[in-house]
């Protein structure tokens, strides 16, 4: 390194505080500071601006009913339908040969589909499904990897107004069981397999497992042929090939259905406290008109980009940053079957590059892993098209905006660093590229006419600095509407009534920890539930203990989050093996075993510590901190007040002797 860029490098290391460049407010689609205010002023009918951005069947009469609140219902009396803001109002206005989806297949293959092209095989295949005899709010389950017939699928379900609900590929078949008997659903559509780091995953026998485990009749299955001959299966007799039905109706029209704009578009589980996944619900005029909203104002998304969001479908992200707000923003959206390091370590550069991405949306651990790599990967490639980058999933760590910020953005890319979750349906607390300094490790200010704040367990705001509570004391277009099917664990599980002299007042707690500073810059420090984040994915711990006290042998665990350079968080199981059953190498690969079946690999261990004793109050409750500081290798502070303070000092030298 010369002498100057070590300079440069010091000065970027000490900079607390970063302008978004000149050159591009001037191109940015919201550069007005006064947006805050105005929205403020004219809340809740400044949302109308959100709703502007679709084309309505029939205008709604109210922009926000709070009659029963909290169950809000917004842009009541409206209809629309999602496919035909996303396809057809593109086609009609002249983009019929504008690139919609780019795809980028793991082994190099590419596909494109222009506007037209989408439109015509999103009704051939929800013409298919009519057929099947999916009717409109039958819940379809969608079991797909990165490929282009999954975000085709859930158009084709939207255009019939039949609610979509897809569960990530990497999710084992018990997890596909467990969402299918949950949600009640008859459908099923989902592939033969794909590729990971050049070999083909048999994705189908998971599936036909998962089948297995579903306590209803599941009619019809729809089977994606990927692989071609790379893997042999024979199809059941309710199963069918997804090409061959789409053959069968191409060039059948099939009418945009007119949806409530509070009908349901999609199902999303998530995890939650309890062991039980949660089945977020998302509707129809509200979500699509918030992520078509915070793809405009916050990924600065036009019309004319090649934008790129590196997250995968079967997560809330995909959903609204691969699919919906782009797609309803008529731009053109990347799709990647593949991994970041296959062939190679440059491969998402290699596909800027390619592309000419104008925008790149990403996680925290990603970066941790091309920081790790080193520059030399990007620097092999012309990224000079980036325009804009984003980060999405956990809190980046300043360290590593930094390096996305030089060696991705080459400094002349502001970064959004956007704080939101399953629940609330697109951003909450973020930057606008185009208006905001920016400040490495704090999210941003709360979007304008989204209501944050931080608050002690009383629900009183703590002092700028402190540490608190995230709460939002005023509903958004994009928020979950309930729990499906359990109105009460969603009260339970977000909702707090705070009452004054002059009126109740309902919280919404994501239960993230976070601070705010004096200018309303927001940072978010991380769950306070029993929920871990490993590598950006939600993991309930009760849903992976669960697994291993299904464990024969096993007598009593738990399971916590402990650091992790890339990941973030990695996950880490104590048990107790049962009385005279040895702690061998057999019983950790049953362990290991029965957290990939009952989950998936995104879930497995860093680490199994057997020990005949965990950490517990005198109430008796584990410690879970405690092991989690363990884990992390942290400092451990006080451990008198527990009944078993020895065990401690136990388990931290097998940790470290790991
Ligand atoms: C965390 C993903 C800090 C947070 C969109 C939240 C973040 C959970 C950020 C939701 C961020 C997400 N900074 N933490 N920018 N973005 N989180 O439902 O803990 O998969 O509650 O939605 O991820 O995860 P979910």
């Amino acid at each position: 390194m010369s002498q100057e860029e070590a300079s440069l490098e010091a000065r970027l290391e000490e900079q607390e505080a970063f302008e978004p460049p000149e050159s591009f407010v001037e191109q940015a689609n919201v550069t007005d500071p006064g947006i805050y205010d105005e929205f403020e002023e004219n809340w809740p009918e400044c949302w109308e601006q959100a709703a502007d951005l679709l084309s309505w069947e029939n205008e709604y009469d109210t922009v926000l009913d709070d009659s029963n609140e909290p169950f809000y219902e917004w842009f009541t009396g409206g209809d629309l339908n999602a496919s035909y803001n996303c396809l057809d109002r593109h086609v009609e206005d002249g983009a019929k040969n504008r690139a919609a989806i780019k795809w980028e297949g793991e082994l190099g293959e590419t596909r494109t589909y222009t506007y037209g092209d989408l439109l015509n095989e999103v009704e051939a295949f929800a013409s298919t499904l009519r057929d099947l005899g999916v009717e409109e709010d039958d819940v379809v389950t969608l079991y797909m990897p990165m490929i282009p017939e999954l975000p085709i699928a859930m158009l084709a379900c939207a255009r019939i107004g039949a609610p979509h609900a897809v569960v990530f590929a990497g999710f084992s078949a018990d997890a596909l069981a467990t969402r299918m008997n949950a949600a009640d659903s008859e459908h099923l559509v989902t592939c033969d397999g794909y590729y990971r780091r050049g070999d083909a995953l048999d994705h189908l026998s998971k599936a036909n497992e998962g089948l297995e485990g579903v306590e209803h009749d599941v009619s019809d299955v729809v089977v994606v042929d990927r692989l071609g001959d790379a893997l042999e299966h024979s199809l059941a007799d309710n199963q069918t090939d997804y090409d061959e039905l789409v053959d069968e109706h191409e060039g059948e029209s099939v009418e945009p259905v007119s949806r409530d704009a509070e009908d349901m578009l999609f199902l999303m589980y998530t995890s939650g406290t309890t062991g039980k996944p949660k089945g977020v619900k998302h509707t129809t005029g509200g979500y699509l008109a918030y992520t078509a909203w915070t793809s405009h104002a916050v990924l600065d998304v036009k019309p004319e980009d090649t934008y790129w969001c590196a997250a995968d479908i079967g997560w809330i992200t995909g959903h609204s940053y691969i699919v919906y707000g782009p797609l309803a923003l008529g731009t053109t959206t990347m799709m990647y079957e593949g991994t970041p390091d296959y062939p190679d370590k440059d491969r998402m550069w290699e596909l800027v590059e390619k592309n000419r991405v104008d925008t790149l949306y990403t996680a925290p651990t990603a970066i941790r892993a091309f920081m790790k790599w080193g520059e030399e990967y990007p620097a092999r490639h012309d990224l000079s098209s980036l325009r804009l980058l984003g980060t999405v999933g956990e809190p980046i760590n300043p360290r590593a905006w930094k390096w996305y910020y030089k060696h991705i953005g080459g400094e002349s890319c502001p970064i959004v660093d956007t704080w939101w979750q399953t629940e609330t349906g697109g951003h909450m607390i973020t930057t606008i590229p185009g208006i905001d300094t920016m400040k490495p490790g704090s999210a941003g200010p709360a979007l304008p006419g989204i209501s944050g704040k931080v608050v002690d367990a009383e629900g009183t705001e703590v002092e700028p600095g402190n540490a608190g509570y995230l709460a939002v004391d005023k509903p958004w277009p994009g928020m979950l509407r309930t729990l499906y099917q359990n109105d009460e664990r969603f009260l339970q599980e977000y909702w707090q009534e705070y009452s004054d002299e002059d009126a109740d007042e309902w919280v919404y707690f994501p239960e993230d920890g976070a601070k705010i500073d004096d200018d309303g810059f927001i940072t978010v420090l991380g769950r306070v539930d029993d929920v871990i984040n490993v590598s950006g994915h939600r993991l309930g711990t009760m849903e992976i203990e669960s697994a291993v006290v299904g464990v024969e042998g096993v007598a009593e665990a738990a399971v916590v989050g402990g650091d992790h350079d890339v990941k973030g968080e990695a996950v880490y199981v104590y048990a107790i093996p049962e009385d005279g059953q040895e702690p061998d190498d057999d019983l950790e690969e049953g362990v290991v075993e029965s957290i990939l079946d009952s989950i998936g690999p995104i879930a497995k261990p860093e680490d199994v510590i057997f020990t005949p004793e965990l950490p517990k109050t005198r109430s008796g409750k584990i410690m879970r901190r405690l092991l989690e500081n363990i884990a992390s290798g942290n400092e451990l502070g006080n451990t008198s007040t527990l009944r078993n303070p020895e065990v401690v000092d136990d388990i931290a030298e097998q940790v470290e002797a790991e």
